[in-house]
């Protein structure tokens, strides 16, 4: 991660009998004026965009602007990992809407994944994380990565791992001064960085869409291609809503949509954490939100274009025998196709793009 220096500033206030940092890592805007970290983690919680429905905080672990700061520094700091060139926002990118735009990611010292990177945004909305849903929270899952010798780590074993990330992140100063801020101790614990991260992630949203502003009466806010393929998602004949629904356009089910089944050994997914037969070629759906900055497609990334996309769910997916009955071939014109992906277009939208990486981190 490349920190630009020019526009480096950090501020310490040291306030009289107590260990208060007030550490602005945040870039300058074009007037030469530092937007106040007030702004980018109001006292309140995030603000909802237009859609959207109010987060669910955890009741342990609630919401402090100071919390979702310490969790943005943690999110962006290459220094979770072990030889410190990989943090969670190699691979969840503000660039590419919190995902990587590679078909499988890549992690500490070039080692491949085998899935996809999916966008953290709106994963706030869901309790199951990852494609075959393994982790039962975001604090479960943000201890994942650090663990993982593909992603973070050279530590074969996962409580080295977390033992050794904490002692780099516990040798910074303003880290131990911002965690005792958070959670009143200094020897902080992985849960808590953990904690820290999801409590951040769950400020990354999107809404506002052409597609909420039309919802909310606007009707010039989609095109009439987008209507057209508005009504053909929300169809009878395409059903993309009997799993994408909801305000962050997934039901947080299961299904084996057909993707990678026609492999010699596909992944199992679901399957894989529950061993029920009906779970086999299962994966999360996915929400669909900013789904046509975040390609290529599927757990796989082995679908490159929104086009593409279409024209698997036109053919019914690829036959196997645990395949979801909603899948079938739909029989799309060319111009349906067009529309359909145009829809998806309008479901690009905002409540991400304020959270840039820090200009500068904990020292
Ligand atoms: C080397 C790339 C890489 C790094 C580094 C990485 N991730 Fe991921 N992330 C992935 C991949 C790939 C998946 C999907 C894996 C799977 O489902 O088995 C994933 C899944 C997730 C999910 C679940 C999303 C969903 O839709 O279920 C979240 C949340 C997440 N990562 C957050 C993080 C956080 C927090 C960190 C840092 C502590 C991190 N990631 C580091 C590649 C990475
Ligand atoms: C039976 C449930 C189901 C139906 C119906 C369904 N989807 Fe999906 N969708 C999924 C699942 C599950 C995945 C992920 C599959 C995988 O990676 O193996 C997915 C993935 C996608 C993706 C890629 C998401 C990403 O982040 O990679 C898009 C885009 C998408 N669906 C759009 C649609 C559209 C458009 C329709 C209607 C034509 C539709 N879906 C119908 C369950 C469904």
């Amino acid at each position: 991660m490349r920190i630009s220096t020019g526009v480096r500033l950090v501020i310490f206030v040291a306030a009289i009998g107590s260990t208060t940092v007030a550490a602005n890592f945040i870039s300058q805007d074009k007037k030469g004026k530092t937007p106040q970290t007030a702004s980018l983690f109001p006292k309140d919680g995030p603000k909802i965009p237009l859609g959207l429905v109010p987060i669910l905080w955890p009741d342990d672990n609630a919401y402090t602007p100071e919390k979702a700061e310490l969790g943005w520094l943690l999110f962006f700091d290459p220094r979770l990992s072990s030889d410190s060139t990989v943090s969670c926002a190699s691979c969840h990118a503000p660039a590419f809407a919190f995902a990587d735009g590679q078909p499988v990611s890549t992690g500490i010292k070039g080692h491949k994944g085998g899935r996809s990177a999916p966008s953290v945004i709106n994963r706030g909305y869901g309790a199951l994380q990852f494609w075959d849903g393994r982790a039962a929270s975001l604090e479960v899952q943000a201890k994942g990565p650090i663990a993982n010798t593909i992603e973070m780590t050279n530590e074969k074993d996962a409580a080295k791992a977390h033992a050794t990330c904490l002692e780099r992140l516990r040798s910074v100063k303003e880290y131990r001064q911002l965690f005792k801020k958070v959670f009143g101790v200094e020897d902080f614990t992985i849960d808590q960085v953990a904690q820290a991260i999801a409590t951040f992630e769950r400020c990354v949203l999107s809404g506002n869409s052409p597609y909420d502003k039309f919802k909310a009466g606007d009707k010039s806010a989609l095109t009439e291609s987008q209507q057209r393929g508005f009504s053909i998602f929300f169809s009878n004949n395409a059903r993309c809503d009997s799993c994408h629904d909801g305000s962050a356009l997934t039901t947080n089910q299961f299904a084996n949509i057909g993707i990678g089944m026609d492999k010699p050994s596909p992944d199992w997914g679901r399957f894989n954490v529950t061993k029920r037969e009906d779970d086999k070629g299962a994966f999360k759906t996915p929400g669909l939100r900013e789904i046509a900055r975040t390609g290529p497609y599927m757990h796989d990334g082995s679908l490159k274009t929104l086009e593409d996309v279409v024209e698997h769910y036109d053919k019914g997916g690829i036959k196997n025998q645990w395949l979801h009955q909603d899948i079938r071939p739909l029989k799309l014109s060319k111009q349906d196709k067009t529309d359909l992906v145009a829809f998806l277009h309008a479901l690009n939208g905002e409540g991400w793009q304020q959270f840039k990486a820090p200009v500068a981190f904990p020292k």
